[in-house]
């Protein structure tokens, strides 16, 4: 692909200034089938005869700078025959550099590569391709950076030049990977609010990721104006410090009559709009917002008697689907939209269960491994950017880190993917090496920096580290990093006996080093990863600790995920419900009765009299706890693959008295396994619908079962 186009790039290549590179040519003769494949570095939208190609949003997608995705369209039927068509590409700094980079941008060109393919019925073939004969001009989009946003003026005329060839490498250019980034729902606002300082907001009633389409009557050279939050503050006026250094702005300068427009090179985290500037009063009918992700299918449902629990089920699945843009996010409006890998690594099963994510991890985890040190050490934001390069220093966090060993087997056991261990096996060996090269102590992950328990509320004032040891939970980490390693050694039929014998000397060393626990992250992380022997008095000092703290958590990005586990796999479910419909701060609920309609990234993004507790660092589209969400598939309704891919199925539900009734249910490659329990006449009852042989096991006891519906 390829061999015979050219990268083009405009001779003045400005920052944030998008190009549009342009190709008319005569189309002589009946088509059979025309494809056009396209690729950027930067950002690309490309139109044929006035016409949008193809619906992927922000093409050709976020992947390591040692690679680019190629797209490839049928553009049969855009063609005209025996007519002159136009071919315009326009290309924007997206990802490939900008503030998106964290740091000083570099002005690297921003370039294009085409070739258009016509297969005619007469058995001819024509090439179309990137080279100096394609034209440049400066577009209407004037401006275009992912923080920041857009400025478009529609009145804007500029003069092609000649475009220019650039040298760059054509090998890195590969085929799209990941699934597309499309447009997935419209949704009209739900108020336009007069905030008590005079401002007029629009409020879309969801955080989402996307943008807006507007229509609206103007004289020429009036403007449309947004700036973007997601929360107002306490007085119910605009808030965005939290976007901190992102500007989170749009601006479109208006023609005469009739304007209609949407963003083309740009994407914002919000819920309202700030209107900074529209040419008559804007109404309901004025202006929708316009979701945008990955085009991964839903597979997982959620459902229960309570109003803010099913609330928290949605503010998971919100949270996912924006921040699964092209890449897992941490959130999609601040100045960062990274890959921070530790957010991904603790919601990756939730993610798996909530939507079909396989093809979207396998795209992200190839960037991991390429992206990956020399010394083994994952970076901790995938893919990275061109000033924040992490690969070549020597910070791996652990659990961040362990993204290289997590995610890929937790694609194997939702989805039964082989061929994704195989793919990331040498890469997870080289991390373990990695750990062993850095560490202060041999057996365990110690002495190097961390991030702990990130965001704990235990944490010291002044830190975001929670107060568990940070060397404690590395090790941990590092011991579960090993028994995948072990167990995938065995699945596709490597050596598995050293990582056997590391894997017990490792258990050994923490078991003698750190034998008190003091936390509630450390007790969750002890029982979890069957780090601790006496189970059941760790399990018991866990639910006593919550219980003296008033039935409520205290736990951050690590413990959280595992906290509910560990007290339900040990004989506590009822802490573990308690936890889960707490209400009062700080709570899953607690965000939900504040107005959530997203997770949050802090316990404490907001205090009760609607105060943030501080502009840095606080958003309010963050998934992290959402991986609560597994716990309720996994254990309070007991749905766990018993081979991976769902081949058959342990379904082991843990009802309460606390809800009406809970049900889950899952699509898998094999049907959709549900499992519902409510309360009929002071009983339990439980409907189970199994695509494949199951163990059902219910107050205990066992029932294996064939594919069904079965009500126990
Ligand atoms: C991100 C997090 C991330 C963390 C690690 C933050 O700025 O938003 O979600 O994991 O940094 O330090």
């Amino acid at each position: 692909m390829f061999e015979c186009a050219e990268w083009i790039t405009h001779k003045e290549n400005k920052l944030y200034e998008p190009v549009c590179f342009i190709k008319k040519f005569y189309v002589n003769g009946k088509i059979k089938k025309a494809t056009l494949n396209v690729t950027s570095l930067g950002c690309y939208y490309p139109q044929l005869n006035n016409k949008r190609v193809g619906n992927f949003i922000l093409a050709p997608g976020f992947t390591s700078r040692k690679r680019v995705q190629y797209q490839e369209y049928d553009v049969t039927s855009m063609l005209k025959e025996a007519s002159v068509n136009n071919l315009e590409i326009l290309v924007g700094d997206g990802w490939y550099n900008g503030k998106i980079n964290f740091g000083v941008a570099q002005n690297v060109p921003k370039a294009l590569i085409a070739q258009l393919n016509i297969e005619y019925e007469n058995g001819q073939f024509e090439q179309i391709v990137t080279d100096s004969s394609w034209l440049a001009r400066k577009d209407k989009l004037r401006f275009a950076e992912l923080y920041d946003g857009e400025i478009y003026d529609s009145n804007y005329r500029d003069t092609p030049v000649n475009a220019q060839l650039l040298s760059h490498d054509k090998s890195i250019i590969v085929k799209q990977q990941g699934p597309d980034v499309i447009e997935q729902e419209r949704i009209k606002p739900k108020a336009i609010i007069k905030a008590p300082n005079g401002d007029t907001l629009v409020d879309f009633g969801q955080n989402l990721t996307g943008y807006f389409e507007f229509t609206t009557e103007a004289k020429r050279g009036q403007s449309v104006a947004f700036t973007v939050c997601e929360e107002l503050d306490k007085e119910g006026n605009f808030y965005n410090e939290n976007y901190r250094d992102a500007k989170a702005r749009f601006e479109y300068i208006c023609h005469e009559g009739t304007n209609t427009y949407k963003p083309t090179l740009a994407f914002w985290g919000f819920r309202y709009l700030r209107v900074d500037s529209f040419p008559c009063e804007i109404t309901l009918d004025s202006i929708n917002a316009i979701v945008v992700h990955s085009d991964i299918k839903r597979t997982g449902y959620l459902d229960s008697s309570s109003p803010l629990l099913n609330q928290l089920f949605s503010n998971i699945i919100w949270g996912q689907k924006g921040n699964f843009l092209d890449i897992p996010t941490d959130c999609p409006q601040r100045d960062e939209r990274q890959g921070w890998t530790g957010d991904a690594t603790v919601f990756c099963r939730t993610a798996s269960y909530n939507f079909y994510c396989e093809k979207f991890f396998e795209k992200w985890l190839t960037d991991l491994r390429l992206d990956q040190g020399e010394k083994g050490n994952i970076p901790n934001i995938i893919p990275q950017t061109v000033c924040w390069d992490w690969s070549t220093t020597e910070n791996t966090g652990a659990v961040w880190g362990d993204s290289a060993t997590i995610i890929p087997y937790q694609m194997y056991l939702t989805y039964g993917n082989e061929e994704i261990l195989k793919n990331q096996y040498d890469c997870m060996v080289k991390y373990l090496g990695y750990i062993e090269a850095t560490t202060k102590e041999k057996y365990l992950w110690s002495g190097c920096d961390q991030f702990g328990d990130w965001l704990g509320l235990d944490a010291p004032s002044g830190s975001y580290r929670g107060s568990s040891n940070e060397d404690f939970i590395a090790s941990v980490f590092y011991y579960n990093s090993v028994k995948i390693v072990e167990q995938v050694s065995e699945i596709i039929g490597k050596d598995s006996q050293k990582y056997k014998e590391l894997k017990e000397k490792i258990l050994e060393k923490i078991r003698a080093t750190f034998k008190q626990y003091k936390t509630q992250t450390e007790c969750a992380l002890a029982l979890y990863f069957d780090i601790v022997e006496d189970k059941k008095s760790v399990a018991k000092q866990l639910a006593d600790m919550i219980k003296a703290n008033d039935n409520k958590l205290q736990t951050g990005f690590v413990g959280t995920p595992y906290l509910l586990h560990a007290l339900s796999q040990n004989g506590y479910s009822e802490v573990a419900y308690d936890l889960l419909l707490q209400e009062g701060f700080p709570s899953w609920l607690y965000s939900v009765k504040l107005g959530a309609t997203t997770m949050w990234e802090h316990w404490d993004g907001k205090n009760e009299q609607g105060e943030f507790w501080s502009e840095n660092m606080n958003s309010f589209n963050h998934y992290a706890y959402g991986s609560v969400g597994d716990w309720v598939y996994q254990e309070a309704c007991g749905i766990k693959p018993r081979l991976p891919g769902f081949e058959q199925v342990t379904i082991e539900p843990h009802p309460t008295h606390k809800l009406d009734y809970l049900s889950a249910s899952i699509d898998t490659k094999y049907g959709k396994i549900s499992s519902k329990w409510y309360h009929e006449n002071g009983k339990v009852k439980y409907k189970i619908t199994t695509p494949v042989s199951a163990i059902v096991i219910i107050d205990g006891k066992a029932h294996k079962v064939e594919k069904g519906e079965y009500t126990f």
